[in-house]
């Protein structure tokens, strides 16, 4: 028998894996820097907290929740998306009554039941970060600069970012109305129409080219923004403006979940093809009191990290760099096992990638598993080297050996590394082997 991964689950295996390590720590980095603390939450929720958090009308909603009843009956979801649960985690912990704004990153694996096909899995990994408890607009700079600084940490640059404002609840039911009356006006099937008089924004993010093209006359949100809602979303223009940050305004952008008011945005990367949403987020006025918490505004953003693979992989963007293995012992016989290890954990101690050949082998069985390793050095230890605390290193890419001291060698591979690793991505790596 041999088992498979279920359909559309997407795994990461080595060698393929160290870009999606790189890639999560390159999204990372920027939120840590801004103060964002991790939450690591439940994979599953009550699935209230999603149909009331995230909206029925949605397609995540009504089509692709994995939903299952548990022994005690309980209706259970394995989580499509983060921000509902992040904000019944801040509501239950009581951090909503700390300081604000909440600023909180997440990474890990959400599930949606969709068709799967390159770039849409049914489990996918998604990066994503919110802040609670402000209505500052520059909070909605500071969430979309941290993703831009993200992407650019990667050498990212086919990416555009497009943006809109769902104005204000005052705003949202003037434009509701104008479009609704819109839409039943227009000859549409009964689905749509369905639809168009549960949420009628919904209707918007139709990507069919009916509808698409029978929306080119309908109503611009633009056009009925009230005042704050106007000022609000001029003040993250200019804040965009001033960190040099391109974008593109995009009235019809909605987004696919209920809970957005006032900003909403997308990165969108065009060598995708269909599935070309790289990220998204947006504000949301009225989440936490839908799910019973006080009546704060948050803003923030879910990055998917496979399709940013998918992005990194179209633009010439490969797999870690900055700790790739330095050195690799190949201890003469048992005997010289422990002292094989002795060094290596000093050497790993300094934040050198070290690893050693394993069960009692030939010296020339030694050389091949360096040589497969792809370690940028190796070096033999026997009785000679044990004795005179000196070693010949080799280089694998040149075959170039040298004599080093045992007690020199940390230093050398140090410097030896550092040549090999440049700016932010060196740094990354580096605090990964502390962490
Ligand atoms: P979302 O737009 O539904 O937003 O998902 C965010 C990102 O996750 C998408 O832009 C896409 O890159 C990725 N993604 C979604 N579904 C799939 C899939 N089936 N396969 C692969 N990637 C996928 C949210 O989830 C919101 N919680 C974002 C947010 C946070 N808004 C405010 N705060």
């Amino acid at each position: 028998m041999k088992f498979q991964a279920p359909k559309g689950v997407k795994e990461y295996l080595p060698p393929a894996s160290s870009l999606f390590e790189r890639v999560r720590d390159a999204l990372i980095a920027p939120a840590r820097l801004a103060n964002y603390q991790l939450m690591e939450l439940a994979i599953f929720e009550e699935t209230e907290v999603f149909t009331r958090g995230v909206g029925e009308s949605t397609d995540v909603v009504s089509k692709e929740m994995y939903t299952f009843t548990d022994r005690g009956d309980r209706s259970l979801t394995l989580r499509p998306e983060g921000t509902a649960g992040v904000m019944r985690a801040v509501i239950e912990s009581g951090m909503d009554r700390g300081q604000l704004p909440v600023k909180i990153y997440y990474v890990g694996p959400f599930f949606r039941a969709e068709r799967p096909q390159a770039g849409r899995y049914r489990q996918f990994y998604q990066v994503g970060i919110e802040a609670i408890g402000s209505e500052d607009p520059y909070l909605d700079v500071e969430v979309i600069s941290i993703a831009t600084q993200g992407f650019s940490n990667l050498g990212l640059k086919g990416f555009t970012l497009v943006i809109n404002s769902l104005g204000d609840t005052e705003s949202r039911i003037a434009y509701r109305e104008a479009l609704s009356k819109y839409l039943l006006s227009l000859s549409l099937d009964e689905a749509t129409r369905e639809r168009a008089r549960i949420n009628p924004l919904r209707v918007l993010d139709d990507k069919r080219p009916e509808i698409s093209a029978a929306l080119s006359q309908a109503p611009s949100i633009l056009d009925f923004l009230n005042e704050p809602s106007r000022r609000d979303f001029e003040k993250v223009q200019a804040g965009l403006d001033s960190l040099d940050i391109q974008y593109e305004i995009n009235p019809r952008l909605v987004r696919g979940l209920d809970y957005y008011t006032k900003t909403t945005f997308e990165f969108v990367h065009p060598q995708l093809g269909a599935q070309s949403g790289i990220g998204g987020g947006g504000r949301y006025d009225g989440l936490m009191e839908s799910l019973g918490g006080q009546p704060l505004s948050g803003i923030g953003f879910g990055i998917g990290l496979d399709r940013v693979i998918l992005a990194c992989e179209a633009e010439g963007i490969s797999g870690f760099f900055g700790n790739a293995l330095s050195c690799f012992i190949i201890p003469l016989g048992s005997e010289f096992q422990s002292e094989a290890m002795f060094i290596a954990t000093e050497l790993r101690a300094r934040g050198l990638r070290v690893d050693s050949a394993f069960g009692d082998r030939s010296l020339k069985a030694g050389m091949k598993a360096a040589d497969k390793s792809g370690a940028q050095f190796a070096f033999v230890l026997g009785e000679r080297e044990s004795v005179s605390r000196s070693i010949e290193l080799k280089e694998l890419a040149t075959g170039k050996v040298q004599s080093i001291k045992l007690e020199e060698l940390a230093s050398y591979l140090l410097t030896a590394r550092s040549e090999d690793t440049s700016g932010i991505q060196g740094d990354i790596s580096r605090e990964n082997t502390r962490g």
